[in-house]
């Protein structure tokens, strides 16, 4: 059959990732989360108190990062490595997400990471997600997707998810994250959030878990 890249793009939090799990879990792909690079990144800067508005330290800290992805047979996921060091619970963290989006902007973290996303991605046969990877990254993506939700109905599954990981987060503090990272995601300089004109538009705010993942699958299906 004929392998494909699925792109995934679009707002925080509205599914983006458990959704394209489900769907390359569905085809037999693989996936990428390019977002949990991005936190890597972040996390990676913190530990070595990188300053952002210090290039040549940025670009040296680059050099030094090396992210990769494990598949876990324990949870049946595949798990972020920084260095060799299992950060996958660490980068999920408020902490994280609240300094991701001002390193994602920064253009040499950019261009490191593109690259690295399509090594990961030249075999095809993968569902990757992320904010730019239809506009930026996989632009010859055989089938796009561009995720959104209502942002109350985000927050609240957001909270939901840090509950269940044992970490009690206001409702409204999420609500601001998600619409802070919104804002500067979609207008930043360097290859903002944007919906690409080919892109499949998936709403899922009334929408249940298994009707986002079919409704993607169907449609690869069609290509493969
Ligand atoms: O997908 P996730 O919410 O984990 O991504 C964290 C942050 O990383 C986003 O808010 C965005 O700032 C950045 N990001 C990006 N480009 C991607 C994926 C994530 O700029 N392809």
């Amino acid at each position: 059959s004929n392998k494909i890249v699925i792109a995934i793009d679009g707002y925080s939090g509205c599914g983006k990732s458990s959704t394209a799990k489900a769907v390359a879990a569905a085809l037999g792909y693989g996936y990428i989360d390019t977002g949990a690079m991005y936190r890597s990144v972040t996390l990676y800067f913190k530990e070595h108190n990188i300053k952002l508005t210090d290039p040549k330290a940025v670009k040296a800290a680059l050099k030094e990062i090396n992210i990769s992805f494990v598949y876990n047979d324990k949870s049946g996921l595949n798990e972020t490595f920084l260095n060799s060091k299992n950060v996958e619970k660490e980068i999920r963290k408020m902490y994280i997400s609240e300094g991701v989006s001002e390193v994602a902007v920064i253009a040499e973290v950019r261009k490191a990471m593109v690259d690295q996303q399509r090594k990961m991605g030249k075999k095809k046969g993968v569902v990757m997600d992320g904010r730019d990877i239809a506009s930026v990254v996989f632009p010859n993506a055989e089938l796009k997707v561009f995720m959104t939700a209502d942002v109350r109905i985000r927050a609240e599954r957001r909270q939901k998810e840090l509950f269940d990981q044992k970490q009690l987060v206001n409702l409204e503090d999420i609500i601001d994250n998600l619409k802070k990272r919104d804002r500067i995601d979609t207008s930043r300089a360097e290859s903002p959030l944007t919906q690409v004109e080919d892109a499949m538009e998936v709403d899922t705010s009334f929408m249940n878990f298994d009707e986002q993942v079919n409704v993607i699958v169907e449609a690869a299906q069609k290509l493969i």
